[in-house]
């Protein structure tokens, strides 16, 4: 009997399993793919080393080159981690079917005290006809064939859509994106998502908002529904990237723990309602993010450990990588509000930082909301250069309920980008004191 049984080798199984192991835990991984999961085969790691390299005129067949290589690099890291901490990686699929019983697709059984549930998300099939037809295809299908397109359509301006968007429109080819609410990425602040929508139609993506999609039809081509008015769209690729769904499909034989809308259902400590069963990442909900993920892994091993939990589990910062990248944590001024809570908001152009100018950086701003009695900060929303290193320290300033008279405490360097916080904090300050 091993200590821990972990299915699924993405960011959270491995946080989990390297954690659980140097603890002294015995730890099997099952992984029927490649360790490192979505995040770093098929989603953020290869979509920023594209959008790293992608420009116009670019050589698409060394775009694709150095993308495995830091894919690969990143693997083979993580594969020498899991073996220097002396984890089992098992090369096989896991089914659960037992509370301390878990059956690979190579014919072995196996037995653990715990079993972590690690096996992420898929991407959303949408109840529309078409999405079988040549042409059309998903992130993974995207991610794998990295060659220019004469018309990439996208159908979802969630963050897949919009970063692959940034990246094929990056490198000068013609790109459509399709989203079926009023604006862009829904859970960002109302004005990054206006800031993102106007630098996408900057960089020549045709947005279209409000937009219901009716049918894919061969070509491919998409039938839309916009403003009232009936349109149809030529692509030589449609990518579909409407949101991604639980992967938890056959994954109980004779058990069935709690669900919540398709995802298992956990207690805070990452519990399902099998005791012994544990779970994380995108397949409880939330934000379905690595680093999210990472931390609850890291959480779960501490318990499992009897240590006192080095790792927190929330707030989770969200970012998205496009130019001026983008960045959030913690409410917002419209959430403040919803949930009652009295709050006022300090913002910084960047217009007068002299980084942001030295640099060539676009428009943009640091946002930061503040609650109004207690002065700590509530959240933080950036649209600048290196949001999404900035985005730490109000993190960390969020988790610790860190207010904007501490917040002005440490001297910021100059000339960076991080004096837009100092400025933020003195505007929200003024803000608070009226
Ligand atoms: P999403 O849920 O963020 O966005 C999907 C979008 O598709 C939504 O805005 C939705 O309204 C729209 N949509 C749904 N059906 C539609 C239809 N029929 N027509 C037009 N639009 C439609 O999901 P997405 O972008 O697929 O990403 C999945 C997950 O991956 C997200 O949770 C995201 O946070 C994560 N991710 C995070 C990244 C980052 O942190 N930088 C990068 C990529 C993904």
């Amino acid at each position: 009997m091993r200590d821990l049984l972990i299915v699924g080798g993405g960011p959270g199984g491995c946080a989990a399993a390297l954690r659980a192991a140097k603890g002294g835990l015995s730890v099997a991984l099952f992984e029927p793919c490649q360790v490192g999961g979505t995040c770093l085969n098929r989603g953020c790691i290869p979509t920023k080393a594209l959008l790293h390299g992608a420009k116009p005129g670019c050589d698409w067949a060394a775009l694709a080159a150095e993308k495995e290589t830091v894919v690969s690099t990143l693997r083979a890291g993580m594969e020498k981690q899991l073996k220097a901490a002396k984890v089992e990686l098992v090369p096989a699929g896991a089914v659960v079917t037992g509370p301390h019983t878990v059956a690979a697709s190579d014919g072995t059984v196996w037995e653990g005290r715990s079993i972590l549930l690690a096996v992420g998300s898929v991407p959303a099939v949408l109840p529309i006809p078409g999405l079988d037809l040549p042409g059309v295809v998903n992130s993974d299908g995207l991610l794998e064939d990295i060659r220019p397109r004469d018309h990439l359509l996208i159908i979802g301006g969630g963050v897949i859509g919009v970063e692959l968007a940034w990246v094929w429109a990056g490198a000068g080819c013609r790109v459509t994106l399709v989203e079926a609410l009023d604006r862009l990425i829904a859970n960002l602040d109302r004005e990054l998502s206006q800031s993102l929508t106007m630098e996408l139609k900057k960089a020549g993506v045709a947005v279209y908002t409000g937009a219901s999609v009716a049918e894919i039809t061969p070509g491919p081509a998409v039938r839309l529904i916009h403003k009232g008015a009936e349109q149809v769209l030529a692509a030589d690729t449609v990518l579909v990237a409407a949101g991604r769904r639980p992967a938890t499909a056959g994954l109980f034989e004779g058990l069935s723990p709690a669900m919540e809308r398709g995802f298992l259902a956990v207690d805070p400590s990452f519990r399902t309602s099998i005791p012994s069963i544990y779970a994380i990442g995108d397949a409880i909900g939330g934000a379905m993010l690595a680093h999210k993920a990472e931390a609850e892994g890291n959480a779960v091993a501490g318990l499992l450990l009897g240590r006192p939990t080095r790792h927190g589990v929330s707030p989770i910062p969200s970012c998205v990588y496009t130019d001026p990248e983008l960045a959030q944590v913690g409410l917002t001024l419209e959430e403040a509000k919803a949930r009652g809570i009295p709050a006022v908001t300090g913002k910084c152009v960047m217009g007068g930082n002299g980084r942001t100018l030295i640099e060539g950086g676009k428009r943009g701003f640091v946002k930061l909301v503040f609650h109004r009695e207690s002065h700590a900060l509530l959240g933080a929303q950036l649209c600048c250069c290196r949001a999404s290193d900035l985005i730490s320290e109000l993190t960390l300033a969020v988790t610790l309920s860190l207010t904007a008279e501490q917040l002005l405490q440490p001297v910021r360097p100059h000339p960076t980008f991080a004096e837009a916080i100092s400025q933020a904090v003195e505007a929200g300050l003024d803000a608070l004191e009226k």
